[in-house]
């Protein structure tokens, strides 16, 4: 997805030695299709020209605040034109001037006229970085709507690694377009709790019985409910990606999946059930490795699991929201219809897991979204990705 395209966006660069880094970020956005202008402080032009600037961005550079073109006053126009603000880099200086409210050079009047969506990302020295008055201005900044792009620890131009490096401009983009449209999104500071994976249930100390899911289902749900603005914890079987704003809790056994469900459901707003919880687990756990010696066959006995996503449905308040996968391999439709009766879901995805480009440990699904008293919605064969999207806006139509 490109949140940048035919975007106006207005690119402040102040006076740090990542000044440089401006430049890649004007070459990234005009890549992305986004229309550009520049705006720089006077001392950012010690660092780098206005001219490699214009000729990246396509446009004139803002360097005088008392520049009008005929009888435009230039500042106010270019404040009113961006629908986006990227402060990149950002200097102490400038963090402190924008927190408080000073508005006394071209860069600084044009950001205090607008009413875009604004980014900033300092970079500077660690111990410029920790200072208080720096710190209070970033919080502050933060307080009134600010986007920040925190720096990262790495090599700085005095000579040693530390925190206060700019991070790299795609990066800057890509966590921009992320928290924005999760500010935007319908699931805003919603707790949602994800399971994913396929449970172990253990036979002895060395086997178990598990199944053939991923996870990865489960972890584009996360990625997806992150980017819809919920607050995510995914409880999981298979080690998960590190998905920025994600706690993951590790579980084995359905048990144990049940367990953090059941105490994290008590503050949740929304339960989706991706993970595959074995329906049964041996009846009793050797507690030495079973040996072969002595006997032709083996029987397990199996006892049968709780039902996680019955349980969570059956105890969840008006104010919570169930949604389950139902995977299946023949007579898909009538068994999700019933599984979202009688598991008292609000919501149920179904899956056909006997095809072989969909389902279980594939990168792409197609899925069936059922929804009490509504019309099922079939989706194409998508990325994963694309999938766990289409859900979570479905959940932000039927719930939020
Ligand atoms: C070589 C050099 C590098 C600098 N790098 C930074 C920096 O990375 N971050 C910062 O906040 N200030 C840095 N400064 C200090 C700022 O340039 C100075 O505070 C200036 O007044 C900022 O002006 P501006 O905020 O209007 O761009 C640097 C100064 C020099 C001379």
């Amino acid at each position: 997805m490109n949140d940048y395209n035919q975007k106006n966006i207005l690119v402040v660069v102040s006076g740090s030695v990542a000044a440089y880094k401006s430049a890649i970020l004007v070459r990234e956005l005009i890549k992305f299709g986004a229309h550009v202008r520049v705006a720089m402080t006077s001392s950012a032009q010690e660092f780098i020209t206005a001219k490699t600037l214009s000729v990246l961005s396509q446009n004139d550079v803002l360097t005088d605040l008392f520049a009008q073109q005929d009888a435009t006053v230039l500042h106010i126009e270019w404040a009113q034109w961006a629908d986006q603000i990227f402060v990149v880099p950002a200097t102490a200086n400038l963090i402190g001037k924008i927190a408080n409210g000073i508005a006394d050079d071209a860069v600084t009047a044009t950001i205090m006229a607008s009413d875009a969506d604004k980014i900033i990302a300092p970079a500077m020295n660690d111990v410029m970085l920790n200072n208080p008055a720096v710190q209070r201005n970033i919080k502050g900044l933060e307080q009134d709507g600010w986007l920040i792009i925190s720096p990262e620890i790495g090599f700085l131009a005095e000579g040693y690694e530390a925190k206060g490096r700019l991070p790299e401009p795609i990066e800057i983009l890509s966590q921009t377009a992320i928290r924005l449209r999760a500010r935007k999104a319908k699931l805003l500071n919603k707790k949602v709790i994800i399971t994913a994976g396929g449970t172990k249930e253990s036979i002895d100390p060395v086997r178990y019985i598990t199944n053939r899911s991923s996870g990865k289902m489960g972890f584009a749900l996360a990625q997806a409910a992150v980017e819809a603005g919920a607050k995510v914890t995914l409880i999981s079987t298979q080690k998960a990606p590190q998905i920025y704003g994600v706690d993951v809790v590790y579980v084995s056994t359905a048990a144990e999946m049940y367990q953090q469900v059941q105490s994290l459901f008590v503050t949740a707003d929304i339960f989706i059930s991706a993970a595959a919880v074995s329906d049964y687990r041996p009846a009793n756990e050797a507690s030495q490795k079973i040996k072969k010696e002595g006997s032709e066959g083996l029987n397990l006995s199996l006892v049968q699991n709780v039902d996680i996503l019955s349980e969570i449905g059956h105890s969840k308040t008006s104010n919570q929201f169930v949604v389950g996968f139902a995977a299946e391999t023949n007579n898909l439709m009538a068994y999700a219809q019933k599984k979202l009766k009688t598991k008292q879901a609000d919501m149920l995805i179904a899956n056909d897991v006997s095809r072989s480009d969909v389902g279980f440990n594939s990168d792409d699904n197609a899925i069936t979204i059922l929804v009490p008293d509504q019309k099922p919605e079939t989706t194409m064969l998508l990325p994963k990705i694309e999938i766990a999207r289409l859900i979570m806006n479905r959940i932000g139509q039927t719930f939020a």
